[in-house]
């Protein structure tokens, strides 16, 4: 009898694949490998682009420095040991690559755009209801008030929610306030930033903004030892996309209070108009202390910490509770 053993290598009958079947598989593999080819090519083309649109530390941090150095008193000021931020500081890079200046650009890298902006010379002038008015330039700022110059660690925490914790360096603006001496009238402090739509582009393409931009305080708030009017902070002046040559910093309210690149104080007898107040009242009111528990309109429970990919609780008056409540007591 005739016996067909099947031998290793032999096609299994009428199993083996037909030659089209075979043929357009094989097509499918190579479309398959083309087009994972051609993702994996853009995909890596799409990141170096946004590698290079996102720029580097170091372009980030050239692009904001201002030519003249500040005196080497900002990176000999004293620390302020009773503040600490109780997280870990925000890098350098993270803070001046994400930063809040409409009059460069309603988005967050306004480093890229603040190349003509130039914050030296500059002068401040501080006027109103007060008796010792004064126009300085920010090397007479410095000479007048370099002896109250600090660096205090304080956490900034913005109303879209993101925040940051920085070493800033500046004079209590309190003092400022004594030396100018505000007359019995004097009820709120106005400050104001410069309106240059040849250095800065935002003016003029968002001109629906109530510019120039305007922040304010009740005085009682002016003279609480916390606000500081900062030349500098990381140890050296401030760059341009912080505020550079001078800003305002009040811990315990949202970030729009603390104004950048100041040029005018008045004392007042009147709430002033500000620029957030004006665009949104209901949105940004006067006051605008950090409070966990007031939507504004989104939820403001927690906060992310730029660089740090943690969210963290937000504390009533962002944790300066113990400076500042007092104001506030008794409404
Ligand atoms: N000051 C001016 N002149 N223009 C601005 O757009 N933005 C404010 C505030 N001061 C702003 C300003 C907002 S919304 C925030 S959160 C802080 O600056 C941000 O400070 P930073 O960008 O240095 O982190």
């Amino acid at each position: 009898m005739w016996i067909h053993r099947r031998r290793p290598l032999d096609p299994v009958g009428g199993k083996e694949t037909p030659e089209k079947v075979f043929l357009s598989r094989r097509r499918l593999l190579q479309a398959a490998g083309l087009g994972s080819g051609l993702i994996a090519a853009s995909a890596a083309a799409g990141y170096f682009a946004w590698r290079r649109w996102r720029g580097s530390d170091a372009a980030v941090m050239a692009a904001g420095r201002v030519d003249e150095s500040m005196p080497a008193m900002l990176a000999q000021a004293p620390r302020d040991k009773r503040f600490r931020y109780g997280r870990p500081e925000t890098p350098e890079p993270a803070a001046a690559r994400y930063t809040n200046f409409y009059e460069f650009s309603v988005f967050k890298w306004t480093w890229k755009y603040v190349g003509s902006f130039r914050p030296r010379p500059w002068q401040l002038t501080i006027g109103g209801l007060c008796r010792q008015p004064m126009r300085l330039d920010i090397d007479e700022l410095l000479h007048r008030f370099g002896r109250h110059l600090i660096e205090r660690q304080y956490r900034h925490r913005c109303v879209e929610t993101w925040a940051m914790c920085v070493p800033w360096i500046g004079i209590p603006l309190a003092e400022v306030v004594r030396a100018a001496d505000p007359l019995p009238q004097a009820t709120h402090v106005r400050f104001q930033t410069f309106y240059r739509p040849k250095q800065a582009p935002g003016f003029l393409k968002w001109p629906d903004f109530p510019w120039p931009y305007t922040e304010g305080l009740t005085l009682a708030e002016a003279t609480n030892p916390l606000p500081l009017l900062a030349v500098g902070m990381y140890g050296h002046a401030l760059l341009k996309q912080h505020g550079a040559p001078v800003r305002l910093v009040v811990p315990w309210k949202y970030g729009y209070k603390s104004i950048k690149s100041i040029q005018r104080i008045d004392f007042l007898p009147h709430q002033p108009a500000t620029f957030w107040n004006t665009a949104a009242p209901s949105m940004y009111p006067f006051e605008s202390n950090v409070d966990p528990n007031v939507p504004r309109p989104w939820p403001q429970h927690t906060e992310h910490v730029l660089g740090s990919g943690t969210r963290y609780a937000t504390e009533l008056y962002n944790g300066y509770g113990q400076y500042v409540s007092h104001l506030y007591r008794k409404r």
